[in-house]
């Protein structure tokens, strides 16, 4: 969602906040905006993004400490007015701002009563106009703050600039996210450490309801009772490597293209072929309890939830206990029973999405024992989580999930080895699907090999207004994140339903129209599915199969042929070809492949 970084030092703020803020732009992109204080707050804001922007920076933008912003328009539409920073009605203060603030228009009333006269249509400018009342009878601008944001109810990831203390600056989280940086006589704050890691690998997450006040020479974090906390830095690995291209056209393109080393890294040191086990050590959980639960319950938002689905067939199929996958954004707001035999899985690449965070605070409340497979190290549902495992993909900075999808279905292949050896999978078995995901990272770069030939697909078939994504069992999650997928990057209307479903209605969208997708393992359904394909063709529909051979001309148009595994671990290969797919489908359409319109990546609101 929106992006925000703080600096305070003895450089120039203005462009370490630009070069913040284009780390961020994956983050939101309708608008952005830097302020920095030097006898009073020089501000710059436009509609468009950070370039345009770091165009209407003039040279003598000059000071040492400052803020910034990209936004992704929720209340008030893109526009320079709307854009971040918002500055109270003296000037004095300065504000951005991740987040909802829920009694806005209340707020709103009552400060108009009081003379404050509202520039923009955001629910960000109260908190200006707020702290601008209260910094003049506080003893300091933290105090102010927090003082503010007790009339607040919301969310919010803040940064405040007084310029009459032009020394620090206060940030504070609840809600959405605000991770400090540690560097040599110098501070920074951000909404994710993209823009932080440039400067340093030393960095501090805020908890919810956290406050801290940031000057040149360090930090003091406090608790919303103004108590001041103690906090342990985290030193992040992420190179600043991965927030370049790296000579590919798009970061979707290269994010696809390096899985087979993602997935290597998702495996390393996790495989035991002695025993025939995985080895997670962030579970925080031993065998005893891992074989107390009685049913695995998984949640998560969007291609996270879609991935879960297939970590659900995996802990089944491998631990044989009755698992099932929810979206986040359902389940917390349907008052789940939290039963204490029930294992919860939350799923998220970012670690902050809103409505996971929340479904997981809800399920610990409750007494719920819930593990986080997470992308980001130190991210809120990492930390709120009793234990988990980490992806290790590397930052996803592409909108669309590609690496950390495939990732996170290894993950949960490690989990349910995991849990199946301690339960009553075979020595036999455990040995097989060590084995079958050991070879995953060379089929994947055989997958990627195929990349011309799903290019050539992808342009046959991007005109076509709608497509339907059929798959059945193991291959029916894949079938939806293709579609999730396709629609995404390219606008192109996709449907997915479970291939045994068709004739129960959507077979009366067929026709030349509208191509399918068949995802079509060489498993024991395979010739269920083949009968589907057949049952297309006969109303005229055209079918690109997706499977582990040849198709017969009478049941498939075209037709792409990706590795074998074991069937179980079968999902995890056959969704990369659809990446690939979206991928060109988008190009071809001229699409803004890694900033579809409308999205934003990590979805920090409700
Ligand atoms: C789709 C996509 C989204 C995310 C979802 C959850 O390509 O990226 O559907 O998967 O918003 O995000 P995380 O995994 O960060 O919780």
């Amino acid at each position: 969602m929106c992006g925000i970084v703080a600096y305070i030092g003895s450089k120039d703020a203005a462009p370490i906040l630009l070069e913040g803020l284009q780390r961020l732009e994956y983050r939101g992109y309708d608008s952005a905006g830097v302020v920095v204080a030097n006898k009073g707050l020089k501000m710059r804001k436009v509609k468009g993004r950070v370039a345009d922007l770091a165009a209407a920076v003039p040279a003598r933008f000059k000071g040492t400490v400052g803020i910034g912003h990209t936004r992704w328009a929720t209340h008030g539409v893109p526009s320079d007015e709307n854009a971040h920073p918002h500055l109270s009605n003296d000037e004095r203060i300065a504000v951005v701002h991740n987040g909802v603030i829920e009694n806005a228009d209340e707020l709103r009333a009552k400060l108009e009563a009081d003379g404050a006269v509202f520039l923009s249509e955001t629910d960000t400018e109260v908190l200006a106009h707020l702290i601008a009342r209260t910094v003049k009878e506080a003893d300091s601008l933290e105090e102010a703050v927090r003082t503010a944001l007790k009339r607040v109810v919301g969310t919010y990831g803040i940064a405040v600039l007084d310029s009459e203390r032009p020394g620090e600056v206060v940030v504070a989280r609840n809600g959405s996210p605000i991770v400090l940086g540690i560097g040599e006589k110098e501070m920074f704050a951000a909404s994710d450490v993209a823009a932080l890691v440039r400067y340093t690998r030393q960095v501090v997450h805020l908890e919810d309801g956290e406050l801290a006040v940031l000057k040149a020479d360090g930090f003091h974090t406090f608790a919303s009772d103004a108590r001041e906390t103690a906090k342990e830095p985290l030193t992040v690995d992420w190179e600043t490597a991965n927030y370049d291209t790296g000579g590919y056209e798009h970061y979707l393109l290269k994010e696809i293209s390096e899985q087979s080393e993602t997935v290597a890294r998702t495996l390393r040191g996790r495989l035991d072929e002695r025993f025939n086990v995985a080895h997670l050590g962030g579970l925080n959980m031993d065998a005893r309890e891992i074989r107390s639960f009685r049913r695995v319950k998984i949640i998560g938002c969007g291609s996270a939830y879609y991935s879960g689905q297939i970590g659900a067939q995996l802990i089944e199929e491998l631990a044989r206990v009755p698992a099932d996958a929810e979206p986040a954004s359902e389940f917390r707001y349907r008052n789940p029973v939290v039963e204490h035999d029930t294992l919860y899985v939350a799923i998220s690449q970012s670690g902050e999405t809103y409505d996971t965070l929340a479904a997981v605070q809800e399920l610990k409340r409750k007494g719920g024992r819930v593990l986080g497979i997470v992308n980001t190290v130190g991210s809120a549902i990492a930390r709120e989580c009793d234990g988990g495992v980490y992806l290790h993909a590397g930052p996803e900075v592409s909108v669309a999930s590609t690496k950390a999808f495939t990732s996170t279905a290894v993950a949960f292949a490690l989990l349910a080895l995991h849990m199946g050896r301690v339960r009553d999978l075979s020595p036999a078995d455990g040995r097989r699907i060590c084995e079958g995901l050991r070879r995953l990272p060379d089929q994947i770069k055989e997958i990627l090999a195929l990349e011309p030939e799903i290019k050539e697909l992808a342009q046959k078939y991007a005109a076509a207004p709608s497509m339907m994504f059929i798959g059945r069992v193991r291959g029916y999650p894949v079938a939806r994140e293709g579609a999730q997928k396709l629609k995404e990057v390219s606008y192109v209307h996709a449907e997915a339903y479970p291939a045994s479903e068709l004739k129960h209605g959507p077979l009366a969208l067929i026709g030349p129209e509208m191509p399918t997708v068949a995802i079509v393992p060489d498993d024991e359904l395979l010739d269920k599915n083949l009968t589907a394909l057949g049952e297309i063709r006969a109303r005229g529909g055209q079918v690109i199969m997706v499977g582990h051979r040849a198709a017969d001309p009478k049941l498939a148009d075209d037709c792409l042929v990706v590795p074998k595994n074991e069937v179980e671990l079968d999902p995890i290969l056959l969704g990369i070809p659809l990446q690939l797919f979206a991928y060109h489908a988008a190009v071809a359409l001229e699409r803004d492949v890694d900033k579809p319109r409308n999205l934003a990546k990590s979805v920090t609101v409700e």
